[in-house]
């Protein structure tokens, strides 16, 4: 996508364990495209809601939905996936709660993204199906920090790359696994990318966002990065339904 349609900074947010439970379905965070807008009326608003809601009946099933409704220079684009072990009845309420948030959130932009735990988000005047989209992007960190970084460093490493590989090579781009840290301890990973990704593509972003865990999550308990073609969690607890 091109980026110069999004503020490119990368936004860091400190999350304790605690927040993520009681906020659980609030946004992670969201973007508005700042480069343009409609008006009220705007025949862009309306193909903004058919896309809408042609993403909240497409997406639950699968997981993922892309399409684009209208046509230039009202066309807008857009895709919605949910996290790969997230039900339909879940996947349905993120997306139907992110079209309202984001609404809100970006009333009048051409462009927007929003996250959540469970789903994601994007749409935009051009199309950008297929294009890496690392300039939308996020950290999230545990405060908690470990105390033996240099190795736990190179575990969780070692594990996201494993699953970097391993979600690349299937349809649905996702992966998630868990790996034996010493003394009963155990560190679980996800990695998943948007199904519109070539699974080369994916494999480059996942291995482009792995290579910021140092400025990420150097040292600590659990740690995000989020873009808007992929992301990477890992944690010394369990986050994911099996
Ligand atoms: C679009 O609206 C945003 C506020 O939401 C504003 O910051 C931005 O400058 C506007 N862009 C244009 C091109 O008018
Ligand atoms: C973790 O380490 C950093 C830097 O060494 C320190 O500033 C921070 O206070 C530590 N956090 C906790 C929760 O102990």
């Amino acid at each position: 996508m091109s980026s110069s349609q999004f503020t490119s900074s990368v936004y860091l947010l400190t999350f304790a364990l605690l927040l993520q439970t009681i906020f659980g379905a609030s946004p992670l965070f969201h973007f508005c495209s700042s480069s343009e807008n409609f008006t009220t009326n705007d025949p862009y608003e309306s193909n903004l809601k058919k896309l809408l809601g042609n993403l909240n009946y497409q997406t639950p099933p699968q997981g993922f939905g892309f399409g684009t409704a209208g046509q230039h220079p009202y066309q807008t684009y857009g895709l919605a996936l949910c996290r790969g072990d997230v039900g339909a009845s879940d996947c349905k309420t993120c997306v139907n709660e992110a079209s309202n948030e984001i609404h809100k959130r970006c009333p009048y932009n051409k462009g927007a993204i929003i996250w959540y735990d469970n789903c994601l988000l994007k749409y935009l005047n051009k199309d950008f199906f297929g294009q890496l989209d690392n300039q939308n992007k996020f950290y999230m960190w545990n405060l908690r920090n470990v105390s033996n970084p240099t190795t736990f460093n190179q575990q969780t490493r070692g594990l996201l790359n494993l699953l970097a590989k391993e979600a690349s090579a299937t349809p649905k781009l996702y992966a998630v696994g868990e790996q034996e840290i010493g003394e009963s301890k155990k560190l679980y990973g996800l990695a998943q990318c948007t199904r519109d990704l070539s699974s080369t593509d994916c494999f480059k972003c996942l291995d482009g966002i792995i290579d910021e865990l140092p400025r990420c999550c150097d040292g600590k308990e659990g740690g995000r990065v989020v873009s808007g073609s992929c992301n990477f969690r890992y944690e010394i607890y369990p986050f994911v339904n099996t």
